[in-house]
């Protein structure tokens, strides 16, 4: 048995009576890479407990004075998700249901398989401490989120405090992000939240309406208005009565479209395609575009004055790859979906394949994510997805340094061409502190980044972006960065000075 003290290896108790056993195993503990604390009854163990949380107990069932199973309840009384092996010589039927019964994690049949008790270790431990982080990051999201979102990254948690803020007003908001990330999510999440909640929601992509349609899709038309118009029809505006019309892909609307579009902000009536009498609307405008509606201005492509009236609010939605543990929330929150829903039975994610998932950039966001976890649930051979069932693609990225898997955030994408209305607001997804952590290229290799390029650093460029990354995970909280590499905070504070990342 290996004291506690200045050794951080996994501490596992070893019970059992039959000292030559427990020497034993107590060596295979110690050769598996863990700190065998070797314990000759239930009464030591339970005596050690309060000393040390062990990360796993191996424990004998038959032991004089308190036997495995009463050793085992005391133990679930005040440790409920601690991993208990059984070991026994006893392999009747009855006894191993008890034993399962009693929160045992696993039995293990005597003469004690040396392969076998090490894998069933190793197994337990992994998903006792995935558990563990799981229960963590649901404590931490519970009560955060908004419903049918899930995340609980720091960029996440600002988003559904600005939701929450806006969603009360009635003022545009303009949402902007990559594609997949969520915009249409957000849209509804306003709509819901908001007075107009009861009232129609209606999602127009303006980017697969044919430029010509679009004036008459948004306003309607009158009967014989153009060509193909055989009956009147009654646009969004129109239809939406009272509630939240959502335009998607905004900057794809025509001239022709924009200028009417402005006119109903305004003066909140529109005209039909082919009548000139004036219908009042009531409506909310959200609107979204994955690309850069300030360069759409400059160019000429959009309307500067239409801009400043979508414009009043604005959202950034994260990519993905920006949202420190979210990969993991919402891979299993899919997965289990897809499972229940697409392939009727329980799925879960294995450690491995959950690796892969956290290594890939995700270019195509969260709806990517969705789509790999929902084909990986419905077509895993077992009931839990392994790194085979993810798309090639995912399964060969390679673990990238954050500046090559996510490209420092840009500036705002919305930048007016004039200084913003006095009305107007906006609203940066990430704190401003992590807008400019970009990696140092002094601190390089001048081979590039391909090769091992990470390795090839020098000492102090690791620490830099060590630092760097730490900042990003903990979204800029140097509290949790200082407790998160082990240093102190003045240490750490020189150390941003050093390297010029404050
Ligand atoms: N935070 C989240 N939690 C749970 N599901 C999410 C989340 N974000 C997005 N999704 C899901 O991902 C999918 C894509 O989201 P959505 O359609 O809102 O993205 P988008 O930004 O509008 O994409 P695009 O730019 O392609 O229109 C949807 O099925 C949505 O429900
Ligand atoms: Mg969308």
């Amino acid at each position: 048995m290996s004291p506690a003290r200045d050794d951080d290896r996994p501490g596992v108790f070893v019970v059992d009576d039959d000292s030559h056993l427990r020497t034993l195993i107590g060596s295979w503990v110690e050769a598996a890479g863990f700190r065998s604390v070797e314990l000759d009854s239930g009464e030591a163990c339970l005596a050690a407990l309060p000393v040390e949380t062990p990360a796993a107990v191996l424990l004998d069932l038959s032991m004089p004075g308190m036997g495995g199973a009463a050793t085992l309840d005391r133990i679930r009384s005040h440790h409920r998700h601690l991993p208990v092996i059984v070991l026994t010589a006893n392999k009747d039927v009855d006894t191993v249901v008890d034993l399962m019964r009693r929160g045992a994690y696993d039995f293990l049949p005597k003469p004690v398989d040396r392969t076998k008790l090490v894998t069933t270790l190793v197994n337990a431990m992994e998903r006792h401490a995935m558990a563990m982080r799981l229960a963590t990051l649901e404590r931490e999201a519970a009560g955060r989120s908004i419903p049918g979102f899930v995340g609980a990254s720091p960029a996440m948690r600002e988003l559904y405090r600005q939701i929450d803020r806006v969603a009360a007003s009635d003022i545009s908001v303009y949402i902007h992000g990559e594609s997949g990330t969520g915009k249409e999510l957000v849209a509804r999440a306003i709509h819901d939240r908001s007075g107009r909640g009861k009232s129609p929601f209606i999602a127009l992509n303006c980017a697969a309406i044919p430029e010509n349609l679009q004036e008459s899709e948004l306003f309607g038309h009158e009967r014989g208005s153009f060509t193909g118009a055989a009956q009147r029809r009654v646009g969004c505006f129109e239809q939406v009565a009272g509630g939240t019309l959502f335009l998607d892909e905004v900057a794809e609307l025509s001239p022709g479209a924009q200028s009417k579009l402005l006119r109903v902000l305004q003066q909140r009536t529109i005209q039909r395609v082919g009548s000139s009498q004036e219908i009042e609307v009531d409506f909310r405008l959200l609107a979204a575009t994955h690309q850069d509606l300030s360069a759409a201005v400059r160019d000429g492509r959009f309307r500067e004055d239409l801009f400043y009236r979508i414009v009043v609010f604005e959202l950034e939605l994260p990519p993905l790859r920006e949202r420190a543990g979210d990969v993991e929330l919402l891979a299993r929150h899919f997965v289990a979906q897809a499972g229940k829903e697409l392939a009727g039975r329980e799925v879960t994610l294995s450690s491995e394949a959950l690796a892969a998932l956290e290594r890939y950039g995700w270019p195509g966001n969260v709806r990517e994510l969705q789509n790999v976890c929902q084909r990986a649930a419905v077509t895993c051979e077992g009931d839990s997805i392994v790194p085979a069932d993810l798309p090639q693609r995912v399964c060969s990225a390679v673990a990238q340094p954050r500046w090559v898997a996510s490209p420092e955030p840009a500036a705002p994408q919305v930048q007016p061409p004039a200084p913003i209305a006095a009305e107007g607001f906006r609203v940066e997804g990430l704190a401003p502190v992590i807008g400019h952590l970009a990696p140092d290229p002094d601190l390089l290799p001048s081979v590039g980044l391909e090769g091992g390029a990470a390795a090839a650093l020098t000492l102090s460029g690791m620490e830099r972006n060590a630092i760097v990354d730490a900042l990003r995970r903990a979204g800029g909280n140097r509290a949790r960065v200082s407790r998160e590499l082990g240093i102190g905070r003045t240490t750490l504070y020189r150390k941003l000075k050093e390297y010029g990342i404050a």
